[in-house]
């Protein structure tokens, strides 16, 4: 159908596309009388007590199911931070089928129109919300103003920001006109439905699985405003959009797989899983390192939090030369260290503890211990070789890692060495790599489809070569 064609066309290509500028979103200080603690301090007084209800939303409307449940703050049990619902299967297919209906309008709705929505979003967490969505993560999460800050705030706002303008940026990359025809490339969301199941312990990662794929599938907006205003718990039973998408233990992304596969034969199109798991961020230590580097470096990344981020360190390997001034140096800074304040007011400590930690840890069948917990191997200097191949064959995971070195050489030979062994996003067992906030990330949730338009008849069906 040529009108119809010309049409669409039409609308893709007058469609102005200049590069959209967007900055990182600045990460506040909180020091004590500035603007934005005295802020704070007013939200987390103001939620003190304080039980939000998040119901289901499906389509526009909010629904009750008779299976309530509660998130308790992690380090006050007697706290109900939220009351929400767990879906039942009938909600979830009327779900699905909201979403799937609302759809094919919302994909056709120029890319910079959807990417607005996202501005915005992101322009009311940092401005009006953002006291609000960092008072609700470091209570309904247990994390300090700092972990809360780079989470709910920085990050958040940026991935909003950044995967917007990367869709829209896209849509700059055409292919190349031949002789008498005109070759366009449509950038179309999915075809179905997008589902994701959001991580506990992060706010930015909660509104990116649910947001960014309604840049192109969906129009979620309020789903996202509110998830990310709340913490992110109640992510796993609300409904969202197309296919399957991950952020949480090895053991759930690999159930979650086979499940999806065993449907194969009733799906429409092929699914796409993404995922992105724990890891066992190393930190090799060479003997020619900065040793106070070492020491604050692999302080923070292995405990702040509680340990519990994908990129927490879990492993160090250290020459027996450094180790005796290492070793000193990490008993002195963890002596220091205020950890377990239960009081949400307190901006004094480094990080908190969950209540039942302890037993989470020791209970688990997970092979990534999710905590506190630094291991060190200690290996004679001149080793260094072998233990580069150690590190890189001794964890399934392959998400993050420092290498710890004054030397050039040295940088380069572990670079090499442990190429695969750690590309953030995610591979081997950590994940199917997605790069979230990257250019490439949005092209996930696009199904990219090429129109040809041939303006000059075709009036001969025999090759030159035919004679
Ligand atoms: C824990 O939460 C309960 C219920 O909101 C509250 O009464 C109590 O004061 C809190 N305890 C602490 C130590 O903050
Ligand atoms: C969140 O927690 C899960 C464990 O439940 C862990 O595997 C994952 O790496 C964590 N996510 C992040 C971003 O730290």
């Amino acid at each position: 159908n040529t009108s119809l064609l010309v049409l669409f066309l039409c609308r893709f290509k007058t469609f102005p596309c200049a590069a959209v500028e967007v900055k990182n979103e600045p990460i506040l200080g909180f020091r004590e009388g500035s603007k934005e603690r005295l802020e704070l301090e007013k939200a987390l007084q103001n939620l003190k007590g304080k039980t939000e209800e998040i119901p289901c939303v499906v389509g526009n409307e909010e629904v009750w199911t008779k299976d309530i449940r509660y998130r308790l703050s992690p380090f006050n049990h007697s706290h109900k931070v939220s009351k929400f619902c767990y879906a039942d299967k009938e909600l979830i297919n009327k779900a699905i089928e909201a979403s799937v209906a609302a759809r094919r309008e919302w994909d056709l709705k120029p890319v910079a129109d959807r990417a607005q929505i996202f501005f915005k979003a992101a322009d009311t967490i940092s401005g009006p919300k953002r006291a609000d969505v960092l008072a609700k993560t470091m209570i309904g999460q247990g994390k300090t103003v700092v972990q809360a800050e780079i989470d709910a705030a920085a990050e958040l706002i940026d991935f909003f920001r950044f995967n917007a303008k990367h869709a829209m940026e896209l849509e700059q990359q055409q292919p190349l006109d031949s002789d008498g025809s005109t070759n366009t490339m449509l950038y179309r969301g999915l075809e179905g439905f997008v589902a994701a199941v959001a991580p506990f312990n992060f706010t930015a990662i909660g509104g990116n699985l649910a947001g960014t794929p309604a840049i192109m599938v969906r129009c979620q907006v309020l789903f996202i405003l509110y998830s990310a205003l709340c913490n992110t718990g109640c992510l796993i039973n609300r409904k969202i959009t197309m296919l399957m998408l991950h952020k949480s233990s090895i053991i759930t992304f690999k159930r979650l797989w086979k499940q999806v596969a065993q449907n194969l034969d009733i799906y429409r199109n092929f699914p796409r899983v993404a995922g992105e798991c724990g890891g066992k961020n190393f930190h090799f230590v060479h003997k020619s390192a900065e040793v106070r580097s070492v020491v604050t470096g692999s302080i923070r990344s292995a405990f702040e939090y509680g340990g519990q981020k994908c990129s927490a360190c879990s492993r160090m390997y250290v020459p027996d030369s450094l180790w005796p001034q290492i070793k000193q140096q990490l008993l002195d800074v963890l002596r220091q260290i205020k950890v377990g304040d239960v009081s949400a007011e307190s901006f004094a400590s480094f990080s908190r503890s969950r209540l039942n930690a302890y037993q989470r840890l020791t209970d688990s069948k997970d092979p990534e211990i999710f905590g506190p917990i630094l291991t060190i191997y200690v290996y004679p200097e001149k080793d260094y070789k072998k233990v580069l191949h150690l590190i890189d064959n001794t964890s399934p995971y392959a998400l993050t890692g420092a290498i710890f070195s004054q030397d050039k050489a040295v940088i380069d030979e572990a670079g090499k060495a442990l190429r695969n062994a750690q590309p953030f996003g995610g591979a081997r067992a950590s994940g199917t790599n997605n790069k979230p906030g990257g250019p490439h990330y949005v092209l996930r949730w696009m199904s990219p489809q090429v129109f040809k338009q041939t303006h000059v008849p075709l009036t001969e069906w025999k090759y030159p070569y035919m004679g």
